[in-house]
């Protein structure tokens, strides 16, 4: 199978895990302890059926979409991943570039391997830049300046990871970031000729927004990620932090990784725009719930004062509808568009937001909605 033949999303996971060594493809796929959120991200949309309605004139449908003050192409945004550039070698610039070529919006992560300045430069793409609490604050307020200075729409503060979660395909595979060769990952690195030398003859991997804090980073080799992030990331942080970034930030402010509507309530009371409803991808708090499930308390809690945005086990257009039906204003996806660079760098990703594209068009024409405000929540049953 090559891209253009790849059906689903499903697909471009088969792809990826052919292109990857094992460690780099199970650092994506996997998730935390037992893996139970992971899982059930995706399975709990199967929950949910819809019901249609019939001779509407689907002869038109249009997936336009407000959200973030922004008319996007399809309720859809590639949320922020790190460390891209262990996956493919076009790294995030290809993510962007599949993004604005979509007119979805792209988060550029705090832990990303091409500086914020660089994915700034990017045309016709809403750019949202995710950022994390750190216990050095400058490199927060850093961030914050920088976003502006490049020309960013948004900023998003991840609040999930007060610590990192405990991937345990990491240790079977001997994965690490920034990875070793080690006897554990030799086999799967020689069996990968192809990505090897991709990851040797093209720009060596660096966490570029936070290599210039090289005191407080170390000397990453000796330092992994994930040892940077349990020392860097502050732990300490409350909801008057995410007032004091809100403050500096003028502009759409998401705060990802909520679950609760009491959260909910607090993100509005600090200014937030958006909340993307979240889990880290089931890589954080294993048995957290899953986001399509929270959304209806969270907007009965908070009425229409924050847009709602489901992260997390988004496969199929038809699970974007379910969504919105739910009460949210978009979905955001990560894995999906990571297997699609994997597979093929910006090709792929621009194949992962076709498929999304085609089957949201599928799915409302199916169901009698022309519009994305047609999508309303008497479509929508949970079994
Ligand atoms: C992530 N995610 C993430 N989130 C974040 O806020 N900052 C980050 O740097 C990362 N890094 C990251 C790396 C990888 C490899 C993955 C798979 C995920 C979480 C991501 O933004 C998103 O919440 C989930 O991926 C959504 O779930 P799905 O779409 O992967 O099911």
């Amino acid at each position: 199978m090559t891209i253009d033949h790849a059906r689903n999303i499903a697909d471009l996971q088969i792809l990826s895990k052919k292109r990857l060594p094992a460690p780099m493809y199970h650092f994506i796929e996997g998730g935390a302890d037992d893996e139970l959120s992971l899982r059930h991200n995706i399975s709990a949309f199967d929950d949910y059926t819809l019901t249609p309605n019939f001779m509407t004139n689907v002869d038109n449908i249009d997936t336009k979409s407000r959200f973030l003050n922004h008319e996007a192409a399809m309720p859809l945004i590639l949320s922020p991943t790190g460390t891209t550039r262990l996956f493919h070698h076009e790294k995030e610039l290809a993510v962007a570039k599949a993004g604005a070529k979509y007119g979805v919006p792209y988060s550029l992560s705090a832990m990303s391997t091409t500086t914020l300045e660089e994915i700034g430069q990017v045309p016709d793409c809403h750019k949202i830049f995710q950022v994390y609490i750190m216990r050095d604050r400058s490199l927060t307020t850093d961030w914050v300046a920088r976003t502006k200075a490049a020309g960013y729409q948004s900023i998003c503060l991840t609040v999930d990871t007060p610590m990192a979660g405990n991937r345990e395909r990491d240790l079977l595979t001997g994965m690490t970031i920034p990875p070793k060769f080690s006897l554990a990952t030799l086999l799967s690195f020689a069996k990968h000729p192809h990505w090897l030398a991709n990851f040797a003859l093209h720009p060596k991997f660096e966490l570029s927004n936070i290599k210039h804090k090289s005191d407080i980073l170390g000397e990453l080799g000796n330092t992994s990620v994930i040892e940077y992030v349990n020392s860097q990331f502050d732990r300490s942080i409350t909801w008057d932090d995410a007032a004091w970034l809100a403050e500096q930030w003028d502009g759409p402010f998401i705060i990802k990784g909520l679950m609760s509507a009491s959260d909910a309530k607090k993100a509005r009371d600090v200014g937030a725009t958006a909340i993307m409803i979240s889990n880290h991808g089931g890589r954080q708090l294993d048995s957290a719930p899953a986001p399509i499930d929270c959304v209806k308390a969270m907007r009965d809690e908070i009425g229409d004062d924050l847009e709602l945005i489901v992260d997390g086990g988004v496969r199929r257009g038809n699970h974007i509808v379910k969504a919105l039906a739910a009460g949210a204003n978009a979905c955001s996806i990560g894995r999906p568009y990571l297997y699609g660079l994997a597979a093929g760098g910006q090709k792929g990703v621009e194949k992962c937001l076709s498929i999304f594209k085609t089957e949201l068009e599928r799915t409302m024409t199916l169901m009698g909605a022309r519009t994305i405000a047609e999508i309303q929540p008497e479509h929508l049953n949970k079994l």
